[in-house]
């Protein structure tokens, strides 16, 4: 018979029933770290110890992680300094169950500094092994009662170890899977191959290669541009160029999201932090370790969000939300703004030092009005991916793509030439496919005047009320351009 099962029979009733709602649980729960407190209580309770710490080995064996360690009111210790180094260790060379009492005058034990410290007086302790190695302990002390635990605790106590390591195994495959799972959402949107960058301005080649040069270190990097300058594409192409391109790249988008929402996304949260948090859940900076996390709008967070932020980018440390636990994680951050995030410095809606944080390396994507020499290039890029290549495009259609204004940009560029594509059945592009944003806004019931003034006034406001420039765009003489403007200021 196996030496377990024969030793049941000296459990107690209560003991038994002890084991019996634990296995209950580990079946039942999916997600360690609450459920291993709860479990840790039951022991304790059930040992009529003080306390109970649960590790997972670590090297050196002083910095092993905590999994759970309470007290016997039910309260958290945070610190493994508060258990005996010296007897975690035994545990770990010698891999072997222990039980001591009186400690303290145990020639054994007694040398070591930390039982006198925290004057432990009875101690059991046991080996966890997860797929045949070592992968943990649990301990179990009391420093008031010298005799408080028996042969039959000790096995208590192995007992509860061994269902431990079934459920850790089937639950760390569980959370492993379901990291994977939420790193595959959050790339469904940016699993497609990366696009070429495209753009020969002097401009984008001045882009390009800052971005080829910043994707070899690990340096924050601030991208600015208007809306549709292409900074989610900067951000991808600086993580596929980087020595972390096989890591995860997780993006979240800051704007218009509640602060406590996008707080635990980011960070995480502890089981009952806030109502709805049913358990435990990792954040999205834990899950990117290793890769690249992209902050989009950075402009948008909190202040209180932007002083937990600024902790990430210098100490590397998160805390989940309602936790005391700080953790480390290894993300390289590339954040994106459209806002003049000095100018909120200055209006104290940004914090400053944080600014300096992200402002270490800021990229600039140029406006598609600055760089018009591209609109050729982007076009039939474009093309291409919307599987019509055999498409020409005209010159009097190229020249009215160049002239627009693009307040959007190239976003804005590939939704018309979208649009455009669908409303041509021929090989030519033509102008008539382009429905510019301003001409759709200008409703047909307006007279010939009404129209030219609109005309007019952006023209104008294109070319900085140069006269000349305007007159030239639109086909007509500076002295029209003059009647027309004395038309539009009331006598
Ligand atoms: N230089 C570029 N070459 C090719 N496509 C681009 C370029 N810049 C932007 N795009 C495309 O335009 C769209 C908007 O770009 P995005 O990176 O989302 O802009 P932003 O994040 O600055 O608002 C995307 O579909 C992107 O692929
Ligand atoms: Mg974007």
């Amino acid at each position: 018979m196996d030496p377990q099962i024969e030793h049941l029979e000296t459990m107690t009733g209560q003991q038994y029933e002890a084991l019996y709602q634990i296995s209950e649980w580990l079946n039942k729960n999916n997600e360690s770290k609450s459920l291993m407190n709860d479990a840790l209580d039951l022991v304790i309770g059930q040992l009529k110890a003080e306390r109970g710490l649960f590790v997972r080995f670590q090297d050196p064996v002083q910095e092993s992680e905590i999994i759970a360690a309470r007290n016997i009111d039910h309260a958290d210790i945070e610190d493994l300094s508060q258990f005996s180094s010296g007897l975690l260790e035994k545990l770990h060379q010698e891999k072997q169950p222990y039980l001591f009492h009186d400690v303290g005058s145990d020639p054994d034990l007694s040398h070591f500094e930390s039982v006198k410290i925290h004057q432990i007086k009875s101690v059991i302790g046991v080996p966890i092994k997860l797929n045949r190695e070592d992968w943990g302990a649990i301990i179990v002390d009391s420093t008031k009662d010298r005799a408080l635990f028996t042969d039959q605790s000790l096995r208590f106590l192995s007992f509860f170890a061994n269902l431990l390591s079934l459920s850790l195994d089937r639950i760390f495959k569980i959370e492993s899977l379901s990291d994977e799972n939420q790193r595959l959402l959050n790339q469904i949107q940016s699993t497609q191959p990366l696009p070429d960058i495209v753009g020969k301005s002097a401009a984008m080649q001045k882009v390009a290669s800052m971005i080829h040069r910043v994707a070899q270190t690990d340096a924050t990097v601030l991208l600015l541009g208007e809306s549709g300058t292409g900074k989610d594409l900067a951000a991808r192409a600086i993580h596929q160029l980087s020595k972390r391109k096989n890591g995860p790249f997780l993006a979240q988008f800051c704007g218009a999201i509640p602060d406590s929402l996008l707080s635990s996304e980011l960070f995480g949260h502890k089981r009952g932090a806030f109502s709805g948090a049913v358990q435990d859940k990792k954040g999205l900076f834990e899950i990117t370790s290793g890769g690249t996390f992209f902050l989009d709008e950075i402009g948008d967070i909190s202040v209180s969000l932007q002083s937990k932020l600024l902790r990430v980018l210098q100490n590397k440390e998160i805390i989940r939300l309602g936790d005391t636990q700080v953790r480390t994680v290894d993300v390289r951050m590339i954040v994106a703004t459209n806002k003049d995030l000095f100018a909120m410095v200055k209006e104290e809606q940004f914090r400053e030092d944080l600014y300096y944080r992200l402002n270490v390396f800021p990229i600039t994507l140029p406006a598609l009005r600055e760089r018009r020499e591209d609109i050729a290039a982007l076009t039939v890029h474009f093309m291409q991916k919307y599987d019509r290549p055999e498409v020409q495009l005209m010159p009097a259609t190229l020249r009215k793509l160049e002239r627009y204004e693009w307040p959007g940009n190239v976003r804005e560029l590939e939704n018309i030439l979208q649009r455009a594509l669908i409303l041509c059945d021929g090989d030519q592009l033509q102008p008539d496919h382009i429905i510019l944003q301003q001409e759709q806004n200008q409703s047909n019931d307006r007279t010939l005047k009404e129209i030219e003034q609109s005309v007019l006034k952006e023209r104008l406001k294109q070319f900085n009320n140069n006269r000349t420039a305007t007159a030239e765009s639109l086909g007509v003489s500076v002295r029209w351009v003059q009647m027309r403007i004395k038309e539009l200021k009331p006598a």
